[in-house]
């Protein structure tokens, strides 16, 4: 059934006026690229940085001769997440973090666990290092099996609870991140736990928790957190971890020093500063992703409950040819994700991306 962009707009309940607006934004986020592909595969911010955030980075060129003083933005992110600037580590995006907590946590005896499928950097990097990975399997509704992951916790060196879990975008919930916790620092008195929060800002579900009171607690709790999905800032390469000053001191020895730039600096300074712009961004995504659910369901594609900004969908077949056929027709859809070769992550991006991609996925699995 073919989708109209107004098809896709009611659905989303964005009104007359929004389809205009939406892709004024759209237009505006035309990059170097010059392709014409929807790209629905690496769960960016369709809509790129906000226009503050392109000022400031226009603003700050002249001063990219100099080295970056990123205290402002530490302070900034301390601010915003209620903690001290000892409990915020920058790094080169997300991705830094977690191969910085894999050099500094694991070892030859001391695996890491993780969930499988899961976000996969922190495994790779753990394995780069020769350090053994214990992959534990998902639940049948795509979330992380704590119980499992919490019994195999005892003598491994680190735990990473991605959250929501990437691809399955499943939540763990406050109290049984709490319980959790609890547990592996009970029974694996050795074991660091990250969580991976790079979709924090963009979870609306009641009952979700940050990690962020556990890591100010707990030496042995770190949070992941990046500044490339609802801030629209990927190609700045910026993330950080907050957790306790002395836990950060261990892991800060690995780092790439200086390696946030200024002009990743002055957007994400502007970015933090703009509440209104955050929370638009959130609605947009989750009306996108409702809209999406919708269309899903009215085909009867099977997906599992997401809460940020892509869908992992049961595809009945190996993902790597559909992945394909919907290349050659201007999709890209998510990389496989073993073992679950027959689902296919999907990210949200704008409504006219949504109406165009959807169509030619429905096209490719007729
Ligand atoms: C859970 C998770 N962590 C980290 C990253 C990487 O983020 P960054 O771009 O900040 O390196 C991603 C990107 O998809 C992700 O899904």
């Amino acid at each position: 059934m073919p989708l109209s962009r107004r098809d896709f707009c009611h659905l989303l309940g964005a009104g007359a006026a929004a389809p205009a607006v939406l892709s004024r934004v759209g237009e505006a986020n035309r990059g170097w690229r010059t392709d014409s592909l929807i790209r629905l595969d690496s769960n960016e911010n369709p809509y790129g940085p906000s226009p503050a955030a392109r000022a400031a980075m226009g603003a700050v060129l002249p001063e990219a001769g100099r080295y970056p003083g990123s205290q402002p933005l530490v302070t900034a992110i301390a601010r915003e997440n209620g903690v001290a600037e000892a409990n915020v580590l920058l790094t080169v995006g997300a991705t830094e973090g977690l191969g910085i907590c894999a050099r500094t946590c694991t070892g030859p005896a001391a695996p890491l666990v993780t969930g499988a499928p899961s976000y996969g950097a922190i495994a790779t990097a753990s394995e780069a290092l020769g350090h053994p990975v214990i992959r534990v399997p998902l639940r049948g509704d795509g979330g992380l099996d704590l119980d499992l992951m919490a019994r195999q916790a005892p003598g491994a060196g680190l735990v990473y609870l991605c959250n929501p879990n990437n691809p399955t975008g499943t939540l763990v919930l406050g109290p049984d991140l709490r319980r959790f916790i609890a547990r592996v620092e009970a029974t694996a008195p050795a074991t660091t736990i990250v969580v991976g929060e790079a979709y924090h800002e963009y979870i609306e579900t009641p009952g979700y928790e940050s990690a962020v009171a556990e890591a100010l607690r707990s030496p042995r709790v770190i949070v992941n957190r990046t500044f490339s999905k609802l801030y629209g800032l990927a190609g700045l390469r910026l993330g950080y971890l907050i957790a306790q000053e002395e836990t950060l001191r261990r892991v800060a020895a690995q780092r790439v020093p200086l390696g946030a730039s200024v002009v990743a600096i002055a957007a994400a300074l502007a970015a933090l500063a703009d509440a209104p712009e955050r929370e638009r961004q959130r609605r947009l995504n989750t009306a996108g992703r409702k809209a999406t659910e919708r269309f899903c369901a009215e085909r009867g594609w099977r997906f599992h409950v997401a809460h940020a900004n892509y869908l992992f969908l049961d595809v009945g077949r190996d993902v790597t040819g559909l992945r394909a056929a919907c290349q050659e027709q201007g999709l890209l859809i998510g990389r496989p994700y073993p073992p679950a070769v027959t689902w296919a992550r999907i990210t949200i991006g704008t409504p006219d991306e949504m109406e165009r991609g959807l169509a030619i996925l429905a096209r490719v699995l007729q």
